[in-house]
């Protein structure tokens, strides 16, 4: 690290190691990633190449340590290298890490999803978020027999092609990809519709209600910041579906076994007809599952002729990192209680030192979610584009003085940070401390 940047004999600066490794990925992959958010693009700036982590804390591959608030963006409950998870890995890969059989791992999951999450009767695993939405949306088109879905403007639901839309200017708009490669005509069946708005969902199901399979929505947004929504209003959403004979459909791939068993579905009072997991119950390894009512869910192959299939789906690591995972915060006497207090608490904090230093600061909090705003918005904000281009440009400073100083926050003004149980009091204060250090640099 100490020579980084200098200038060598030839006049040319010695790259560091984590220069060296930027580069021989940009050599041979999309923006040296594989995934584009952690290319910092958001930032700017390089990538942080990680060596390991531990607890709340990681390592980067110069030996620079940060307390954790990306966590992988959500799956690591437990904190990074969590022993049971390393354990459960240990003894299920010395056993043989894949068969294209069933094993018993899959039915141990499968009894813990279901016996938790009130709307999980029945479920499907698959190898990722996007692979679970993907799945859920075909079964509501096979169900129904119709073809329309509707979205919601602000929320993600990983990248299937019938997903990549985004919201024109209308109330209601249909079909404007936001990728290219997604064809026009695959994208004119999904509808996007505004969060937030009453109106807008009265008019849309009056106008297309018989038409549509599914509306799909995270019930609490989190991938556009943090946007916590009136339950009345998702209650509405639920109602207008099972009037219209459409089906309901949360995305807890975020929330769930997150925010409590049931998921966000549980803490806003909601009955999916399906819910679509991933993150938390793969405890870190590549994992999704849908699910939910079980006369749906026998209409999936074998049982039904709705075709999904998977090399990997429900494969020995994932199912028993899964396990681990679920298994530990059954024997937590209050997991999601003591998140959500410990993320008040500090997020309390949080606003409190960018007070001290005159930064226009909002925290978002939920559970254990929380989204940092460097300006002063509504402390509830319900819909997308309340950040400012100053705010995204301010947190872009903060978000490297606080690598600088020690902590390591998800790279854009966009993305939502997460806590875990292994945030301690230890780890919380060091934080802290660097945040006020990340504070004081990014003052106007
Ligand atoms: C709500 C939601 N749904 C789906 C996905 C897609 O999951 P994956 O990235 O595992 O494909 C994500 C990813 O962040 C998500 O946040």
């Amino acid at each position: 690290v100490k020579d980084a940047g200098k200038p060598q004999a030839s006049g040319k600066p010695k790259l560091s190691e984590n220069d060296k490794l930027v580069q021989r990925a940009e050599r041979l992959m999309p923006g040296g990633v594989s995934s584009p958010v952690r290319a910092f693009k958001a930032v700017g700036g390089k990538p942080r190449f990680i060596a390991r982590g531990e607890g709340a804390r990681i390592w980067d591959v110069e030996g620079r340590e940060y307390v954790d608030f990306q966590l992988s963006f959500g799956p690591l409950i437990h904190g990074h290298a969590f022993p049971a998870v390393g354990n459960a890995l240990a003894e299920a890969a010395h056993h043989g890490t894949s068969f294209g059989a069933p094993t018993e791992r899959e039915v141990e999951l499968a009894e813990i999803v279901t016996a938790r999450h009130p709307a999980m009767k029945w479920v499907r695993f698959v190898n990722s978020g996007t692979e679970a939405v993907m799945s859920a949306i075909r079964l509501a088109r096979a169900a129904t027999n119709r073809t329309l879905i509707l979205k919601f403007e602000g929320c993600y639901h990983g990248h299937a092609d019938s997903l990549l839309v985004k919201a024109g200017s209308g109330l209601v708009t249909f079909g404007e990809p936001t990728s290219a490669g997604v064809p026009q005509s695959v994208v004119q069946d999904t509808a996007t519709l505004p969060l937030n708005d009453d109106v807008a969902l009265e008019t849309f199901f009056h106008a297309y209600g018989e038409r549509v399979a599914c509306a799909i929505i995270e019930a609490l947004p989190a991938n556009n910041g943090l946007l916590p929504q009136r339950p009345e209003w998702l209650r509405k959403l639920e109602k207008l579906c099972k009037e219209n004979g459409a089906l309901f459909i949360v995305d807890e791939v975020i929330t769930g076994f997150r925010l409590g068993w049931g998921g966000a579905s549980s803490l806003y009072g909601l009955k999916p007809d399906l819910v679509t997991l991933g993150k938390v119950i793969g405890g870190g390894l590549p994992v999704g599952a849908y699910g939910g009512r079980s006369d749906l869910m026998k209409q999936v192959a074998p049982l039904g002729g709705m075709y999904q299939a998977g090399t990997l789906s429900g494969n020995p690591l994932a199912m028993a990192a899964g396990i681990a995972t679920l298994r530990a915060l059954e024997q937590h006497p209050d997991p999601f209680g003591m998140l959500a207090t410990r993320t008040k608490t500090f997020t309390q904090r949080v606003r409190e030192i960018a007070a001290d230093r005159q930064i226009p600061c909002t925290v978002v909090e939920q559970g254990s979610l929380f989204w940092i705003v460097l300006d002063q918005i509504d402390a509830q904000p319900r819909s997308p584009s309340v950040v400012k281009p100053e705010a995204v440009k301010r947190f872009a400073r903060f978000h490297h003085a606080c690598l600088q100083h020690g902590v390591f926050l998800p790279p854009s003004a966009y993305e939502v940070e997460f806590m875990s149980l292994a945030h301690d009091n230890a780890a919380l204060d060091d934080a802290l401390r660097a945040m006020d250090m990340a504070f004081a640099e990014v003052q106007p």
